[in-house]
């Protein structure tokens, strides 16, 4: 039997790793799909593919599918490699992948279908909430059991940041989707009121801070120091950053609900920490960059870092953008626009799909017995697209959002509305279409992936290494 306690489960970091690239195809080009429809109308057909169904579809696919894909196989990598043993939990650990393919599917089906819940980035209804509770349970109980039975003392700070990624998620779909089912397909929140919203937007931040930031950071603190072949550069700082952000992240969530029916108090305290959150954030970015410190020159020729230290400068400037975006007076401006649609492919482009390209790169050719990816030039390639694309998709977006924030407040003498609704659309149109190209230009990206990986995969082979014995220990 393969799978003894002397190799690593490379198998199913494998099939995620694989499986981010493809998911990471279908999700964009779905971004693609719903930013085309914006620019050109027409392209909004029958009822399970216009783009109010689509938008949907892409957040989940790019979010859950891409991004969940690639911090399990990620996770799933850096906890056995930190601990030096196997995956702790036998049939447990095909189960996560399994059930979150079928997560994915499912997804992919009620969605079009306009099964939903309504909530932002927990659209899913109460039977697959349910699936997704016993995944992530499962998932849990292996990435923390790994950890129960590691073989050296000391847990590597990645699996900190994994290890809150993973609990918080747990406590934020839990409480987030307690929900009443009035049939199969259809339920309702058992929250009600600026309650509902409170504890959706309590959701919806910390799924940015913890799904979207937190498990990267993981990424980032494995796979940084490994391609520099530095050690992190100050671990201390790594820690205080690790207690600073997960403590601050916890209450900025009201940041998505100013000038609402929520207590004005509450905006207030979210207001002030989204400000505070900017330092624990940037403390992990000059973390992460400084890595690099001797050996800058690696930057000039290893496409796989310049993916990863992009990513940290894109973190950077999102977790700035952010806190501004806070203030309640710049909120007054740039929510409802294309600004926040900006700042969210900030981060959502510039650091979290490169970060996981950068760490997939990394590990593809480990996985399958190679030495380094069928082509680095085309990995060079990917990489100038995409930093291409990811520019021109938040540039337009600024562009965009500022422009419509302004038609929208601008009043004549008489303190009538100076323009219509429909004339700041018209003025977005050349916005949208220089963001579809971006868009474009990113999905060509991992297209040159997907080809590369199937090369590389092509002729390799598919062992799972040996378990490293830690110094000074005996197995
Ligand atoms: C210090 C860090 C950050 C702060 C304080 C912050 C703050 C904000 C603010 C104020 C908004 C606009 C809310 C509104 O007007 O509706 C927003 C939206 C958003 N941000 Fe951030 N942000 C941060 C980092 C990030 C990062 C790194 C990502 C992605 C990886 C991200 C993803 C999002 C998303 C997805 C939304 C849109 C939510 C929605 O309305 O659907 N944010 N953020
Ligand atoms: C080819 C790349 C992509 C394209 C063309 C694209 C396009 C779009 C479009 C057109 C929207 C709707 C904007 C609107 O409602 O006006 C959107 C929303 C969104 N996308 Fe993407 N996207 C891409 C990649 C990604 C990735 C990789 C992520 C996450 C990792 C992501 C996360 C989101 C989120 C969270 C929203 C909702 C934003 C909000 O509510 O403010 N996108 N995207």
């Amino acid at each position: 039997m393969s799978g003894t306690q002397t190799t690593y489960n490379d198998k199913v970091v494998r099939q995620f790793a694989v499986m981010t690239v493809i998911w990471g195809i279908v999700g964009m080009l779905v971004g693609v799909i719903i930013a085309a429809q914006l620019v050109w109308p027409e392209l909004n057909i029958g009822p399970w593919l216009h783009f109010g169904r689509l938008r949907p579809l892409h957040t989940n696919a790019v979010i859950f599918a891409f991004g969940g894909c690639a911090l399990f196989a990620t996770s799933y990598w850096c906890v056995q490699r930190t601990s030096h043993v196997r995956l702790w939990g036998g049939p447990l650990v095909p189960f996560t992948f399994w059930g979150w393919q079928i997560v994915i599917l499912l997804a992919a089906i009620t969605l079009p279908l306009g099964l939903t819940s309504g909530k932002e980035y927990a659209e899913l209804e109460w039977p697959i909430d349910i699936l997704i509770t016993l995944v992530w349970v499962s998932y849990a109980l292996v990435f923390f059991g790994t950890i129960a039975v590691r073989k050296v003392s000391h847990i590597y700070v990645a699996n900190w940041f994994f290890g809150a990624f993973i609990i918080a998620v747990a406590l934020l779909h839990i409480v987030n989707s307690m929900e009443v089912p009035v049939s199969l397909t259809k339920s309702y929140s058992m929250y009600s009121g600026v309650q509902d919203a409170m504890i959706q937007w309590w959701y919806g931040h910390n799924a940015v801070g913890f799904f979207l930031t937190a498990g990267f950071l993981g990424m980032m603190y494995y796979f940084v120091p490994k391609q520099a072949g530095r050690p992190v550069y100050s671990y201390r700082l790594s820690v205080v950053h690790f207690w600073a952000l997960i403590f601050t992240y916890m209450w900025a969530g009201p940041h998505h609900l100013h000038y609402t029916a929520l207590p004005d108090w509450t905006q207030s305290v979210g207001m002030v920490f989204s400000l505070i959150l900017l330092a624990p954030s940037w403390g992990g970015m000059i973390n992460g960059i400084m890595t690099l410190s001797g050996a800058w020159h690696k930057l000039r020729d290893d496409p796989i870092l310049k993916f990863l230290i992009t990513s940290l400068s894109f973190y950077g400037m999102s977790t700035f953008e952010g806190p501004m975006m806070s203030i309640k007076t710049v909120n007054a401006l740039s929510h409802y626009t294309d600004w926040t649609v900006g700042h969210v492919h900030s981060g959502a482009l510039g650091w979290v799909a490169m970060v996981s390209i950068g760490s997939i790169y990394y590990l593809l050719p480990k996985l399958f017995g190679k030495t380094e990816m069928y082509s680095t030039k085309l990995v060079t390639t990917h990489f100038w697209i995409a930093t291409i694309g990811t520019v021109l998709y938040i540039a337009s977006m600024w562009i965009a959002g500022v422009m419509q924030g302004l038609m929208w407040r601008a009043v004549n003498a008489d303190g009538t509305l100076a323009y219509s609704f429909v004339e700041s659309v018209k003025g977005s149109y050349p916005f949208w279409a220089i963001r579809w190209l971006g868009g474009v230009l990113f999905l060509s990206g991992m297209l040159l992936m997907a080809y590369n990986m199937f090369k590389t995969i092509a002729g390799g082979k598919t062992e799972d290494a040996p378990v490293m014995v830690p110094a000074g220990h005996h197995a």
